[in-house]
């Protein structure tokens, strides 16, 4: 069988070792993204499609009109909606969340009765799910009294693509597989294979495209009583992970809490945050 000019052409563009040291240099200087020896497939394979489309014949002329001048803020933003990897759940690692919602959000509550005013930011919020979880647990939190409180919670990411399906606020059913039907069924209502989630919990959230490596964009955004920095700091180097860090630091009240991914560490960073003693958590705060 005959295989259609538009699969038989996918991943025929090689990239040199040569041209992936400079394609990784030029990702890793916009977005501190660090691509380690092993994944030039990965570049490799989601870019190939890109060139075709750009009609050029290898990875230097892409990487030449990449670095041409300083405005090509276009095709970096359609590289890295393409690049990045956008893995994500409702009630990802719920161990997790449980604190979160059992520990951190009752003392928050108590915190802050006066001014009834709550900031959480999902820092790499990929598709939403991340932010509208956290919704999710405060409007169970506060119940009834949510009416009285502004709460405000802002998800960012680097791809634009991924925020505009955040904003859709409608799911596929592997974003949503690890809920019960009861929380299923409060928060989202099925048409199709899709789950679209209530009007009440998308209110509570909105999605605006921020690069962690960009310190003066995140200042924009003020202060937070908790953020959530999971699952990106892994594609990151140390001195990447400092840099973000330190913004969090700038960017967190002084009795808030910053969650990071369980197979992310602060450790061997020497930052002034300290780990809370609950292992399953990934939770600090500043010291
Ligand atoms: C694996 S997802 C994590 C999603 C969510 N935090 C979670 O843990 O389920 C990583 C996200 O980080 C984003 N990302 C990567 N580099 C970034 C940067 N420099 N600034 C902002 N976002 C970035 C990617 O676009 C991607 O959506």
């Amino acid at each position: 069988m005959a295989l259609s000019s538009s699969m038989s052409k996918v991943n025929t563009i090689k990239m040199t070792e040569a041209q992936f040291d400079q394609l990784r240099d030029v990702i890793y200087k916009r977005a501190g993204i660090h691509f380690l020896d092993s994944k030039k497939y990965v570049l490799e394979s989601r870019l190939s499609r890109r060139l075709e489309e750009l009609e050029f014949e290898d990875f230097s002329q892409y990487i030449m009109f990449l670095t041409a001048g300083p405005y090509q803020m276009e095709e970096f933003q359609e590289m890295f909606n393409r690049i990045t990897i956008n893995e994500t759940s409702f009630f990802r690692n719920e161990p997790q969340l449980d604190y979160f919602e059992q520990q951190v959000l009752p003392q928050l509550i108590e915190a802050r009765k006066d001014t009834k005013t709550l900031r959480l930011w999902s820092s790499a919020s990929s598709t939403g799910e991340e932010a509208y979880t956290m919704a999710i647990q405060l409007h169970r939190s506060l119940g009834i009294r949510a009416m009285d409180w502004k709460i405000e919670i802002l998800g960012t990411d680097i791809s634009e693509k991924v925020l505009k399906q955040a904003q859709e606020g409608k799911y596929p059913h592997y974003s949503v597989r690890s809920l019960n039907e009861m929380v299923l069924n409060r928060y989202f209502k099925q048409e199709g294979s899709y789950y679209h989630l209530d009007e009440n919990i998308k209110s509570m959230c909105r999605f605006e495209k921020l690069n962690l490596k960009d310190r003066v964009s995140a200042k924009r955004f003020g202060t937070f009583d908790v953020i959530f920095c999971r699952n990106v700091l892994i594609y990151f180097d140390d001195d990447m992970r400092k840099n973000v860090i330190s913004i969090f630091h700038d960017q967190l009240a002084k009795d808030g809490y910053l969650f990071i991914g369980h197979s992310e560490s602060l450790r061997s960073l020497n930052v002034p945050f300290e780990q809370l003693p609950a292992p399953q958590a990934f939770v600090y705060q500043k010291v």
